[in-house]
């Protein structure tokens, strides 16, 4: 699979889908006659026009009627707080109210966050093959944007990042309106190796300044096995070209997956590594990340002092996240990740049974992360769009087309939901299939 079997996403593409689903934001109509009103209409800027989010628009196209007969189950949310089976750890909680309580964090902080919460995470990630001192790490408002500031230290317009294929969009909606170009490698979902190294040294030239790698991996589930990050690496290090690790989903990992933290894997290659409690912790809407910069013969120097430049733009995250962030990461018990990662797991073996078995969808064996990648046959079904607006409108069931993430003729499914809605979720999708292939 690749980047060549469907549409490009881009802000052409994007604003066409818009257009023909009428979804933007909301214009106020004014109810003075415009001929009095003696203002022209503001244009945005390019930089606005040009940064588009895959994910939105897919969403906004797909904003059909379910079935009113069922309830919706909403497959297509990467939020796992939605229905409340995965609350926040308790020590999380305390966290907040301790910090909140103590008045310490009211105030402005240093640009790239507070040394305590910084030395929090370097002792976390802290480690024999990659050492990190609180000086190697810098807080920010989520992974996001620990990713934004990355790519804008590190790139100007004109260069080119690689990117995997499927992958998550938000790496191209950084890079489209900064005239940085986003190269795909592709991933390979049921196959042997992982991905295709050859294709992807291949994508490298003088202007690529990174490579981005997401493991465990938003969409496709899969987790790098070590060879995979090492043979990376060896590619990274032949042509000195750093990496951008994207681990949000870090150690989410089950069915006998075993996560490398690529860092601890290389002295060599630099590593910028994004992170954040959105996912482990469950606490999106926290919003607070990370990045640490692994850098042992003191390359990235230079970029340093840019991604420390970067962070005064919004001066820190917010600094009662920032005081919480000691006790949230020493304090939630291991027990707690085992909990979610039973919850993913099963709902990635339910998923994986159950759709094996249906004619025309061919689904991927999650390993991680929070999500589970289905192939579509297009004779028996057509294409994702199609298949997943009937699917709404018949079965009320969301899943988000593979489109979205470079990648049509596949859907995504998010594995956080409760076993009875996760159940419910197949039968519907089952019924929805069969009444498909009735029809053909
Ligand atoms: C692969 C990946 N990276 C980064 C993020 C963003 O994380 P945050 O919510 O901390 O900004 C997400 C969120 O879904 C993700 O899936």
């Amino acid at each position: 699979m690749g980047k060549t079997d469907g549409p490009t996403i881009n802000a052409e593409t994007c604003t066409k889908l818009l257009s023909t689903n009428g979804k933007s934001l909301p214009t106020p109509t004014a109810s003075i006659p415009q001929h009095l009103i003696k203002w022209q209409p503001y244009k945005s800027s390019k930089f606005a026009v040009n940064t588009v989010n895959p994910i939105r628009i897919f969403v906004d196209a797909l904003n059909i009627q379910p079935n009113p007969t069922l309830k919706p189950i909403k497959l297509n949310l990467g939020d796992p707080t939605l229905l409340g089976n995965l609350p926040p750890p308790t020590a999380a909680i305390e966290a907040i109210q301790e910090t909140l309580a103590s008045h310490k964090f009211d105030g402005y902080g240093p640009s790239i966050g507070f040394l305590a919460p910084r030395q929090a995470v370097a002792e976390k990630f802290n480690h024999p093959d990659a050492p990190v001192t609180a000086d190697d790490v810098v807080l920010t408002s989520g992974c996001s944007h620990a990713l934004q500031i990355a790519i804008e230290a590190i790139a100007d317009e004109g260069d080119n990042i690689l990117v995997p294929c499927p992958g998550f969009p938000l790496y191209k909606t950084l890079m489209c309106p900064l005239g940085i170009e986003d190269r795909s490698y592709n991933l390979i979902l049921n196959g042997k190796e992982q991905l295709d190294f050859a294709q992807l040294e291949a994508q490298i030239d003088k202007k690529t300044k990174a490579i981005i790698i997401n493991n465990p991996s938003n969409p496709a589930g899969i987790v790098l096995s070590e060879k995979t990050l090492q043979r990376i690496l060896e590619i990274a290090n032949k042509h000195k070209v750093i990496i951008i690790a994207d681990e949000i989903y870090g150690d989410l990992v089950f069915n006998g997956a075993i996560f490398h933290n690529i860092a601890t894997l290389t002295p060599k290659v630099p590593v910028i590594a994004c992170d954040g409690i959105a996912k482990r912790y469950m606490v999106p809407g926290w919003r607070l990340g990370w990045l640490i910069i692994h850098d042992r013969y003191g390359v990235l120097a230079d970029v340093r002092k840019g991604i420390l430049a970067l962070t005064t733009k919004i001066v820190g995250p917010c600094a009662i996240m920032q005081g919480a962030l000691p006790k949230i990461l020493k304090d939630t018990r291991e027990s707690y990740f085992e909990e979610a990662r039973s919850i993913i797991e099963k709902n990635a073996q339910l998923f994986y049974k159950a759709l094996s078995e249906i004619p025309g969808l061919t689904p991927v064996k999650s390993q991680g992360a929070m999500y589970m990648m289905i192939k579509i046959d297009k004779n028996m079904y057509g294409d994702d769009i199609e298949f997943l607006k009937k699917m709404i409108s018949e079965q009320s069931v969301y899943c988000l087309p593979g489109g979205a993430f470079g990648s049509p003729y596949w859907f995504r499914v998010v594995l956080t939901y409760t076993e009875e809605l996760s159940i419910e979720a197949i039968n519907r999708i089952s019924t929805f299939c069969k009444t498909m292939r009735n029809k053909s």
